[in-house]
Formats: structure tokens, C-alpha cells, sequence
């Protein structure tokens, strides 16, 4: 698995949005295809039946990608936000060094539905369980070799959205919705606007009954 030796416990902690990140990555792009890969392979999935896929994508494909998004994505807004959204997409998403893209296959769902037709209420939460997971195991992993990173969702605002998404990376007509789009880089300063700079509030976990976490010794 391409992740540091840092502790999983230190790794969890260090994985946190970061929205400034720079065209600098401290892995090469094989090691990317590798982490990506480890994330995809090892992520557990009902019945084994890995249907997550995700994109890997770089450089100058990199920018083209977030422009594609961005040139859909201004149709779903109103004139006062396109500023707004504009300056995340040129200056922080397409300002990393690249994004990982996460899908779902419905070809390889069909085909499992198929042959276990009792998991056919189940799976479309199943596998965006499992998709999640992998999206986690990616952006901790990246987190590990002092990557930042951010996770967006524009796959996810209309047709419009995806399909310019599906065209520009050209994925299998079964890979139907981008689910994530998880962008990358090394982080600009910690200090600097959009990362983390101060730590996160936390609401109660084992705290009585009224805690996120109940507890039942
Ligand atoms: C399912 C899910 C959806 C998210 N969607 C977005 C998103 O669309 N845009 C975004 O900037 N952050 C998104 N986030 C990131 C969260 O806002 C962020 O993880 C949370 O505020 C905690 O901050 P941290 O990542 O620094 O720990 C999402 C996170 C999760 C788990």
C-alpha cells in the first residue's frame, strides 16, 4: 500500500480539507497510480463485488477537467454566485496538482444485482458505502505524504454536470455518475486562506446519553 509510515491514528488526524494547494505533488505520478489503485483494491465492498472505479488525472488534463466542470456548472447558478464559485474553480481546484475522480460501475452493479437479485434494495446504499471508503482511504494515504487535499461534488448537480465530466475523462458508458472529485496537491501554507490553519470543533462523543457515541459496557 503506498502510504507513509506514519501511524493510521496520525494519518487520520492529518487528513483535513485543504482548499490553497499548489501544482506540487510529493509523489510521482506512478506512486499516485499505486495509491489510487491500493485504495480501490483494498477498500472492502459488499459481497466482494467491487464496483467502485475511480480516475486519476493530471497536469494540464487536470485543468482541462475543472474547466469542463466549470463551464457546466455556471448554467445551475444564479448571476450574484458565479464570482464566488469561479474563484474556487480556478484558483483552488484547478490550482492542485491533480484529482481523483470516484465512480461506481452500473454495468458491474447490474451484473451483480443479477446474480444475488436479494441485494437489489440494498445495493445502491452499499455502494456508496463502500465508495466512501475508498474516497477515505485515498485522501488519508495522500494526507500521509503531506498532501492536501479537498472533496467536491459537482458530478453531482444535473446531467449537465456529469456528462461533461464523463466526456472529458472519457469513462465507460457504465461509469454514470462522478460521485466525488477529490482535489489534490501539496498545501500552500497551513496559514493560508482555505486550509486548516486552526483545529476543527468537535461535538460530544462518549458523553452519557447525549454523546455521538453511546457506550454499552
Ligand atoms: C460525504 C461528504 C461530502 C462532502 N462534500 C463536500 C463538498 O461538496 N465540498 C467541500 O468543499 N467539502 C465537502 N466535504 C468536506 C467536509 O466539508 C469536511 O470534511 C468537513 O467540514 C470536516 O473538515 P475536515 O475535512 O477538515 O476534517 C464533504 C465531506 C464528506 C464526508
Amino acid at each position: 500500500m503506498t502510504i507513509s509510515n506514519m501511524s493510521f491514528a496520525d494519518a487520520i488526524e492529518a487528513r483535513r480539507s485543504y482548499y490553497n494547494i499548489t501544482n506540487e505533488s510529493t509523489l510521482t505520478n506512478e506512486q499516485l497510480e499505486q495509491l489510487v489503485a491500493d485504495a480501490i483494491k483494498y477498500t472492502p465492498s459488499s459481497f466482494n463485488s467491487q464496483t467502485s472505479r475511480a480516475v486519476l488525472v493530471t497536469g494540464e488534463k487536470n485543468k482541462a477537467l475543472w474547466n469542463a466542470v466549470w463551464e457546466a456548472h455556471k448554467a445551475n447558478l444564479k448571476e450574484e454566485e458565479i464570482p464566488v464559485y469561479e474563484d474556487k474553480f480556478k484558483n483552488s481546484y484547478s490550482a492542485g496538482y491533480g484529482t481523483i475522480v470516484f465512480y461506481e460501475d452500473q454495468d458491474a452493479i447490474d451484473g451483480f444485482v443479477k446474480n444475488f437479485p436479494i441485494v437489489q434494495w440494498t445495493i445502491k446504499d452499499w455502494v456508496q458505502t463502500s465508495n466512501g471508503m475508498a474516497q477515505f482511504i485515498a485522501w488519508t494515504a495522500l494526507a500521509s505524504h503531506g498532501m492536501g487535499g479537498n472533496l467536491q461534488h459537482y458530478g453531482q448537480f444535473g446531467p449537465a454536470n456529469a456528462e461533461a465530466i464523463n466526456k472529458n475523462l472519457g469513462v465507460p458508458s457504465g461509469w454514470k455518475i462522478p460521485l466525488a472529485m477529490l482535489a489534490f496537491g501539496v498545501p500552500a501554507d497551513i496559514n493560508a486562506p482555505g486550509n486548516p490553519a486552526f483545529p476543527k470543533t468537535f461535538q460530544p462523543l462518549v458523553d452519557g446519553e447525549t454523546g455521538r457515541v453511546l457506550v454499552r459496557h
